[in-house]
């Protein structure tokens, strides 16, 4: 426990040898979505890919916040004997990664922000968020991850992979209303960590799409020169998950930024 946070246990897979990275999914979705970067990196990388509470294997045994996850990445860390790590997360991911460097700043050895965003929820989001729950407990998980899954992509992409946008619904549906209304109660609560960038002490990687209809990259542009080191690229044509719609990209430029995190590799 730390700063009166619970670290819940999560089911992880290791894979790989090299320096240590930490891939962090988003919602509503489990480490699975690594599944085509981790085939790439492990080559080269340890990578620690958990399933965050209440996705894919990890069950959902308390309400969760964000800083409960970044504890319970740190526990996973403990048992691995690994003091210093990557920490990479896509969206959520994101958030929960920013938690881990807030609570755990020396065991950072670089951040990795995939459309993610260092800011709170606004007043509008948090609103919208909270409609989404009543949806949900209402019986409507079905037509919300229909909508919000079509909005995750880039609108080319969707209407030319009707396939994998099918296979990406049916994943978010897998998900229980429970673990989904956790997420967005997490998310509405998080705290605003700009600071933790703007003072980051360790190399921060910002990747962006200019077609995500969920991070503004206008927004985060202004935010991500703040820091000390900053690895910036804007994926022209990609939305919001480039783990999907351009995994070769976002391949290149992990490998890049972990390889400049890790100077004295063997
Ligand atoms: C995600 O993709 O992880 C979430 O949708 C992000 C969010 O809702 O803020």
């Amino acid at each position: 426990m730390t700063n009166g946070t619970q670290a819940q246990e999560m089911y992880y897979t290791r894979a790989g040898n090299g320096p240590v990275v930490v891939l962090l999914h988003g919602f509503p979705d489990s480490g699975r979505i690594w599944s085509r970067v981790a085939d790439e990196l492990k080559n080269s990388f340890t990578l620690l890919i958990p399933d965050l509470p209440g996705s894919g294997n990890s069950p959902l045994a308390a309400p969760t916040s964000l800083a409960d996850m970044a504890a319970g990445i740190k526990q996973i860390l403990d048992k691995e004997g690994i003091t210093k790590a990557i920490i990479a997360g896509h969206s959520m991911g994101g958030y929960v990664a920013l938690a881990f460097a807030r609570l755990y700043p020396a065991c950072v050895a670089g951040l990795s922000l995939i459309h993610s965003s260092p800011m709170a929820d606004d007043d509008e989001k948090v609103k919208l968020r909270l409609k989404t729950i009543e949806l949900i407990q209402m019986g409507g998980k079905e037509s919300f991850i229909k909508q919000m899954t079509a909005n995750l992509f880039a609108p080319g992409y969707a209407s030319a992979h009707p396939g994998v946008v099918a296979e990406k619904t049916a994943m978010g549906l897998s998900m229980s209303d429970e673990g989904m209304i956790n997420f967005y109660r997490a998310m509405i609560h998080r705290a605003d960590n700009r600071a933790v960038v703007h003072e980051a002490a360790y190399p921060v990687q910002w990747v962006l799409g200019s077609e995500d209809a969920l991070i503004d990259y206008r927004k985060i542009l202004k935010e991500c020169h703040q820091s000390y080191i900053n690895f910036v690229t804007l994926y022209i044509g990609c939305g919001h998950i480039s783990t999907i719609e351009n995994p070769e990209m976002l391949v290149a430029d992990l490998r890049e930024f972990c390889n400049y995190c890790c100077p004295n590799r063997s």
